[in-house]
């Protein structure tokens, strides 16, 4: 939005029903960390090498050549590492002190909610600065840019993969509970910067809907949920989330 104009009514509608909402449930995807330059995966900038992200984000690419799966992600945290939360993740943990209940989901593993000062977002797909052994299934937080290619498990030597959850892989069942049951109990429910093609994440816009919720969709390009989310906002999330906080 220009200096100096008008907030749009809608932009002011949906602060108001925000405001006065007691649950809040909010999911983001790329599209919230692309204002601080970590690529999306499904946009122009989202190939490495020419590979998508479902040819290298499964065990059966990491089985096959984990070097490769690594330097992927090696290239991910490097960037990332360079890339602050911008005004969208901001707004996000501004928002969670205005209003009873905000739960924040993420299919995001690059941390940056936290960062901005949300108190435990929910990562439904894990976070890229933590680790765990294939041997040993020990977890841990590893923020080494570069990390060592191949990473070794410090207790028993085991190969390190990254603590993400991939294609064909199964989401926790406690992370899970917490994501639908956020979605299923909302009044008001955010949909942000994401294309809406990964399930089981693409689920929770339309369990909120059919749960009677108020349903917003901010992403300037069209995505599934279009049709069935009660507003769609086109444009950038840290463009308008900042007006979308209750005063
Ligand atoms: P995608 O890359 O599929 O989609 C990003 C969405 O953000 C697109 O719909 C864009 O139009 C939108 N977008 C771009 N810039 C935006 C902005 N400034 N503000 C708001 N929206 C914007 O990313 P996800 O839907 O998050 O999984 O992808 C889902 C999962 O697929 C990821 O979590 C990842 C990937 O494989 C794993 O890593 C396991």
């Amino acid at each position: 939005m220009p200096d100096g104009a008008a907030v749009p009514t809608k932009w002011n509608e949906i602060r108001q029903r925000i405001a006065d909402s007691q649950r809040l449930a909010v999911m983001t995807g790329a599209g919230i960390s692309a204002e601080s330059g970590v690529p999306t995966f499904r946009g122009a900038d989202g190939l490495w090498r020419n590979f998508r992200a479902e040819e290298l984000a499964t065990p059966e690419a990491f089985a096959r050549d984990p070097k490769l799966v690594w330097e992927w992600y090696d290239w991910r945290r490097g960037l990332i590492a360079d890339c602050a939360p911008n005004p969208g993740h901001m707004a996000l943990a501004q928002m969670a002190t205005k209003v009873p209940v905000l739960n924040l989901i993420t299919q995001n593993v690059d941390g940056l909610h936290e960062l901005a000062g949300s108190t435990d977002p929910v990562e439904m797909h894990g976070n890229i600065w933590k680790v765990r052994c294939t041997d040993c299934g020990q977890v841990s937080a590893d923020r080494r840019v570069p990390i060592p290619i191949l990473p070794r498990c410090d207790g028993c030597g085991g190969l390190l993969r990254p603590h993400i959850v991939w294609f064909g892989e199964s989401l926790d069942e406690a992370v899970l509970a917490r994501s639908f049951g956020a979605f299923e109990y909302a009044d008001i429910a955010l949909i942000i910067g994401t294309s809406g093609v990964v399930q089981p994440a693409a689920s929770l816009a339309g369990l909120a809907k059919r749960a009677g919720a108020y349903v917003v969709e901010i992403n300037p390009d069209a995505t599934p949920n279009r049709a069935l989310v009660d507003v769609t906002l086109s444009c950038a999330a840290g463009a308008v989330l900042p007006h979308l906080v209750p005063l």
